[in-house]
């Protein structure tokens, strides 16, 4: 197999702040290989933006800082590379679909610019090249009449629209790798199908990669070939997508998946997780899902659990992990 595209090595990113450090996300590795789709899953506040905001090097410092970690990228490891370096590689070699579009699109910029001034910088187009191209985009992405809305200011769209703009901005430099931090949340049902088999489509044509950070068990199903899940800045549980739905290993994935609604299964009340996670700031040294956990024993408040091999591809983090199973 060829060496992965990017490689996370044992990544922390802490907050430093006046009520304490915030381990938001406390080493972990993964790694994305050209035209694989990773999805990280897990609750909100787990870590999961903190985790692709540290890999484009982009973490609010102060109060955050990467205290430790590579971040692989064909070859070179990102944390080191110059300011000069890190900008030739965001959008180029990887870009991001940011969580919240109305704070990551500029307020007081068209869309035009936004969409052009990157492509100016990274591709060797004209100024009317890259105006067509930012037209065609914004088609791909189902915003018809592109060419006069790319006058518009990003208030003039809407929240669905805005996270459509900020789909074609990462696709206008045709990255080798996209982090997509909850691509769809914002889009009704139908439109978030269609940008899906859009990205879905770009992808499989140009083997771009991806990192998908979404809540939506579905779409991992139907779009990821790995599964990253993330509880408290950590990863308790990788596999393939079929080793995560057909032989669950940890309980908190387990939990993940029995609180979705299955069509199959209606008579079945849903099953939450229940409690919150913990606080990051003030963690325990056992496992981190201990007290909420239907499984729990003495060993997991004591101790953390590391990842262990289940298959090859398929690890998981927990004492207890030949008890568990769930119906299929
Ligand atoms: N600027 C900041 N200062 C202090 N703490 C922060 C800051 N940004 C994030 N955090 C903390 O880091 C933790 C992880 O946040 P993160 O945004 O990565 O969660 P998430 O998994 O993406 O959640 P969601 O699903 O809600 O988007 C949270 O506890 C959050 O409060
Ligand atoms: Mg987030």
């Amino acid at each position: 197999m060829q060496p992965p595209l990017l490689q996370i090595e044992d990544l922390k990113t802490y907050f430093y702040t006046s009520n304490g450090v915030v381990k938001a996300v406390d080493g972990i590795s993964y790694s994305v290989h050209e035209g694989e789709t990773v999805a990280i899953v897990g609750e909100s506040g787990c870590g999961k933006s903190v985790s692709a905001l540290s890999v484009m090097r982009l973490v609010p410092s102060p109060p955050g800082k990467t205290v430790n970690g590579k971040v692989i990228y064909q070859g070179n490891d990102i944390l080191k590379a110059s300011d000069s370096e890190m900008r030739k590689i965001r959008g180029k070699q990887i870009a991001m679909v940011f969580q919240d579009p109305m704070t990551s699109l500029n307020p007081v910029l068209t869309i035009k610019y936004q969409l052009v001034e990157p492509m100016k910088l990274h591709l060797n187009l004209t100024e009317a090249q890259c105006v067509d191209r930012a037209v065609e985009l914004l088609d791909l992405v189902g915003i018809s009449d592109g060419r006069k809305r790319l006058d518009d200011y990003p208030h003039q769209f809407s929240g669905g629209m805005r996270q459509r703009v900020m789909i074609a901005m990462a696709l206008s430099c045709d990255p080798k790798l996209i982090i997509a931090d909850e691509p769809t949340t914002n889009l009704d049902v139908t439109i978030q199908a269609q940008i899906l088999e859009v990205m879905e489509k770009v992808i499989e044509e140009t083997k771009t990669a991806m990192v998908i950070i979404t809540h939506n068990l579905g779409v991992v199903a139907r779009y990821a070939d790995t599964v990253n899940i993330m509880y408290a800045g950590k990863i308790v549980e990788s596999g393939t997508c079929e080793e995560i739905f057909k032989n669950v290993r940890h309980p908190y994935t387990e939990g993940l998946l029995q609180s979705v609604p299955r069509l199959d299964a209606r008579a079945e009340r849903l099953q939450p997780i229940p409690g919150l996670p913990p606080d990051l700031r003030n963690l325990p040294p056992g496992c981190r899902f201990a007290d909420r956990c239907k499984y729990v024993h003495a060993k997991c408040t004591e101790a953390m659990p590391e990842l262990e091999t289940v298959s090859d591809s398929h690890v998981s983090a927990c004492w207890i992990k030949d008890t568990i199973g769930v119906k299929s």
